[in-house]
C-alpha cells in the first residue's frame, strides 16, 4: 500500500528544533518555533497552571469521557475571557467548543465552512505556514492575497484591502487575532474598523486565528478586534490557542468560537461544530481545559495568571528593545527598526532563504525561513552575536 510512499521534508517550523538540538556549537541562538523562553531558555510551567492542576489531580474521581464541547466550564470561562461585559455575551450570541489546540480549532472551522458551501477562504500574505495545509487540508480553496510587504517592513494595506473588497457573501476572509504570525505587524483599530466596514458592506466571513491574546499588549487590548466585529458583523468565526498565554502547549488546548445573529443561530452553529469534531477526533483532550477552566472560575488564580501573562509580554517587549538597540549601537539600526514596533513573538528580518541558510550553517542562528525570528530566543547573553551573524550574513 505505501510502497510507494517517499520521505516528506521536515516541517518547516517544527524541523529546526530537531536541528537546533543536534547542533554542537555552543553559541547557537534557537530562534524558530513559537514558544516563549526565560532568559535561561526555559519555557517554564506556569504557576498559575501548576496551582490549577495540582487541584484537578487532588480532586479527580474519573477518567470517563468529558462532553464533545469539551471540560466543564470552559467553553463559558473563554467566551466570558473574550467577551467581557460586551452584549455579544448579553445576548448569547456566542458559543464556544474546546478543541485539540489551535490547529483543531482551525480544521473545524475549515471543515465548517467547506461543509456550509464557502467558496473559498481569503488569506493575507505572508502567513503562518500551517495555515494553508490546515485549512486546504478541511476542503476549503485557498486564495493568497498581499498583506505585509518585507522590503518595507511594513502592512500593505491598500493592497489587502482591495483584494478584500473582492470577496463576496460565499468567501472567509482569515484574519491573525493579535500578534501576526510571522510579521508581528498587527493591523491598527482603525484598519481594523475599516475590514469590517468592508464586510458589513460586501457580506463575507471573518475567521479570527487568536494564538497570543495578551502578548500585544494585554488581554483587554488585544480582543479589540474580536469584539468589534463581533459586535458590529452578523457571524464572526474565532479559533483560539491557550498553548502560549496560558503555556499550555503539549496540552492542546484551544477552542472554536462560533458569534451568529442570535442564540438560536449559536446553539444551531454549535452542534454542527460537535458533529465535525465527532467525525475527526471525538472529543478534545481534558486536561488542559480543565486547567483553563479551574483558572477562569478562581479569582486569585486568573489573578495569577494575569500577571504572569503581563510578565512574559513584558519580557518579550523588553527582547524587541534589546535587539534595536543593541543593532543601533553596532550601526545597523535600520534594518532592526520595524522590530521595536511591532508585537508578540515574531518579526520578519528582511533576508533571502539563501541568507536564513547561512545564518544558520555559518553562524549556529536558527530563524525560520522567510526570516521569521521568535523574539523569546533573544537575551543579553546572545544578542551581540545574533546582530554580528545577521550583519555578516546580510552585508557580507
Ligand atoms: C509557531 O508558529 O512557531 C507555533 O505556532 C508552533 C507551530 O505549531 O507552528
Amino acid at each position: 500500500m505505501f510502497a510507494n510512499l517517499e520521505a516528506l521534508p521536515a516541517d518547516p517550523i517544527l524541523g529546526i528544533t530537531k536541528i537546533f538540538a543536534e547542533d554542537p556549537r555552543q553559541n547557537k541562538i534557537d530562534l524558530g518555533v513559537g514558544v516563549y523562553k526565560t532568559i535561561d531558555g526555559v519555557t517554564p510551567v506556569m504557576k498559575a497552571v501548576a496551582e490549577a492542576q495540582n487541584t484537578i489531580i487532588s480532586k479527580e474521581a474519573t477518567k470517563s469521557y468529558t462532553p464533545p464541547q469539551g471540560a466543564p466550564g470552559f467553553g463559558e470561562a473563554m467566551l466570558k475571557l473574550l467577551f467581557g461585559d460586551s452584549d455579544v455575551l448579553g445576548r448569547g450570541r456566542c458559543t464556544a467548543v474546546q478543541t485539540p489546540g489551535g490547529c483543531g480549532a482551525l480544521r473545524l472551522a475549515g471543515e465548517l465552512l467547506n461543509h456550509t458551501g464557502a467558496a473559498s477562504i481569503t488569506i493575507g500574505t505572508p502567513t503562518w505556514p500551517n495555515h494553508k495545509p490546515l485549512l486546504s487540508a478541511a476542503g476549503l480553496t485557498i486564495n493568497m492575497v498581499p498583506y505585509y510587504e518585507a522590503e518595507n517592513s511594513a502592512i500593505a494595506f491598500d493592497s489587502f484591502v482591495s483584494a478584500v473588497k473582492k470577496l463576496g457573501p460565499k468567501d472567509a476572509l482569515l484574519l491573525h487575532g493579535p500578534c501576526h504570525n510571522p510579521t508581528g505587524a498587527d493591523l491598527t483599530p482603525e484598519q481594523i474598523d475599516i475590514i469590517i466596514d468592508v464586510a458589513q458592506e460586501r457580506g463575507f466571513l471573518p475567521l479570527i486565528d487568536t494564538a497570543y491574546h495578551g502578548f500585544a499588549h494585554d488581554l483587554e487590548t488585544d480582543a479589540y478586534i474580536i469584539r468589534a466585529m463581533s459586535e458590529r458583523l452578523p457571524e464572526v468565526l474565532i479559533t483560539y490557542s491557550c498553548s502560549k498565554n496560558f503555556g499550555l502547549y503539549k496540552e492542546r488546548t484551544g477552542g472554536i468560537i462560533y458569534v451568529g445573529e442570535n442564540a438560536e443561530r449559536a446553539s444551531a452553529v454549535k452542534t454542527h461544530i460537535m458533529n465535525i469534531a465527532r467525525s475527526n477526533y471525538s472529543m478534545p483532550p481534558a486536561h488542559g481545559g480543565a486547567i483553563v477552566s479551574e483558572i477562569l472560575h478562581s479569582p486569585e488564580l486568573t489573578k495569577l495568571w494575569r500577571d504572569e501573562l503581563a510578565e512574559m509580554t513584558a519580557t518579550v517587549r523588553s527582547n524587541r528593545k534589546l535587539l534595536v538597540e543593541t543593532a543601533a549601537k553596532a550601526g545597523h539600526g535600520n534594518y532592526f527598526a520595524h522590530i521595536g514596533q511591532q508585537n508578540g513573538m515574531f518579526s520578519l528580518l528582511p533576508m533571502s532563504d539563501a541568507q536564513v541558510a547561512a545564518l544558520r550553517e555559518d553562524h549556529g542562528v536558527y530563524a525560520v525561513g522567510g526570516g521569521r525570528i521568535n523574539m523569546c530566543g533573544v537575551n543579553e547573553h546572545n544578542v551581540q552575536h545574533l546582530v554580528d551573524a545577521v550583519n555578516s550574513v546580510v552585508n557580507g
